[in-house]
């Protein structure tokens, strides 16, 4: 039996408005969806829109620098802001946290001051903890404008926007007609955060999430991270005619001993099988944020799939980046 989750404020990630947007709301950086508004939202995809139906702007960002500053690693975060930044014209320098003088013991603030000495305009940063861009915010030069790449479990805004838009291409109606599962290990997942923020400030009809008990962030207080869905552990009802199946990577790196039995049972259970997701509507749509565990949460056949939108949100992302650098430091 599905559980609605309506009975206390959703969560918030921790991130301060007034560090994110000034107060005519004007963006400063970009740290959360959460607290962002529809308008706002719906710019930024109308703008990687653009740039995906053929605009350039090879001068946009002429002479800024931007570094990206990740503690964690990535392969698609990464390389599409990279790949945004060049095409919008800016001088891109690459962190590379293994080789840094973090190694020696250099805090992420004075590593990022150091870097802002050198000119350094605009820093995409990815880091382990949650909240940790707050810090780093508020101790930037007012000129400085940072983007979060994904913080802990927080919040990863940019892959939350690349979602939406890759959604919004796909189904072409108001999100409140949509009904949405989200699927897997929602505990460890700065993307379903993310995801969750969007689908609520556009109005999603029905959000759908569903996983083990161990991997879904807690309830007992009665909703939180989980506010306003619907929530099940099982999967063949979670996607019974929903439109959109969004699944999760099971986040092994993140993960204590015993949250789950076995890799085996947790495909039995929460696996995205061909079967499985023709219970979903016939024209459902499958996403997932990558990197995938194939044969774990999803099998080969349905992420390279005729309902697969996986490719399709890595190359909305190069876009989507130009948009929010561009918004920010253009
Ligand atoms: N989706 C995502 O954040 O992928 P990377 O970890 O490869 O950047």
């Amino acid at each position: 039996m599905m559980t609605p989750l309506h009975n206390s404020p959703p969560d918030t990630t921790g991130y301060k408005s007034e560090l994110q947007t000034d107060p005519q709301g004007v963006l400063h950086h970009l740290l959360t969806l959460d607290g962002l508004s529809r308008a706002t939202m719906v710019r930024l995809m109308d703008r990687a829109q653009q740039f995906i139906d053929g605009e350039e702007a090879p001068d946009a960002l002429n002479g800024i620098a931007i570094c990206t500053l990740f503690f964690e690693p990535s392969t698609r975060t990464r390389l599409s802001f990279q790949r945004a930044a060049q095409r919008l014209g800016a001088d891109v320098l690459n962190f590379d946290a293994a080789t840094s003088s973090t190694t020696k013991g250099e805090s992420a603030s004075d590593t990022l001051k150091n870097i802002e000495a050198m000119g350094v305009r605009g820093f995409v940063i990815r880091h382990h903890e949650d909240g940790a861009l707050n810090a780093l915010a508020a101790s930037a030069d007012s000129k400085t404008r940072i983007i979060n790449a994904g913080d802990g479990r927080s919040a990863h805004p940019t892959q939350g926007l690349l979602d939406m838009l890759t959604l919004r291409q796909a189904k072409h109606v108001d999100f409140s007609t949509l009904k949405i599962a989200i699927v897997g290990d929602l505990l460890h997942s700065r993307v379903a955060r993310s995801d969750l923020h969007a689908l609520r400030i556009l109005g999603a009809g029905e959000i759908r999430v569903c996983g083990p008990a161990a991997l879904l962030p807690p309830v007992e207080d009665g909703g939180g991270t989980l506010h306003g869905c619907l929530v099940t552990q099982d999967l063949d009802e979670a996607i019974e005619g929903v439109d959109v199946v969004m699944m999760l990577r099971l986040q092994r790196e993140r993960m204590e001993q015993g949250l789950i039995t076995s890799l085996d049972d947790y495909h039995r259970d929460y696996g995205l099988t061909e079967a499985r997701l023709k219970r979903a509507a016939s024209d459902a749509v499958v996403m997932h944020p990558g990197p995938i565990n194939r044969g774990v949460e999803i099998d080969n056949v349905v992420a390279d799939g005729p309902q697969s939108l996986i490719l399709k949100q890595v190359a909305n992302g190069v876009a989507v980046r130009m948009a929010v650098l561009e918004t920010l430091l253009g």
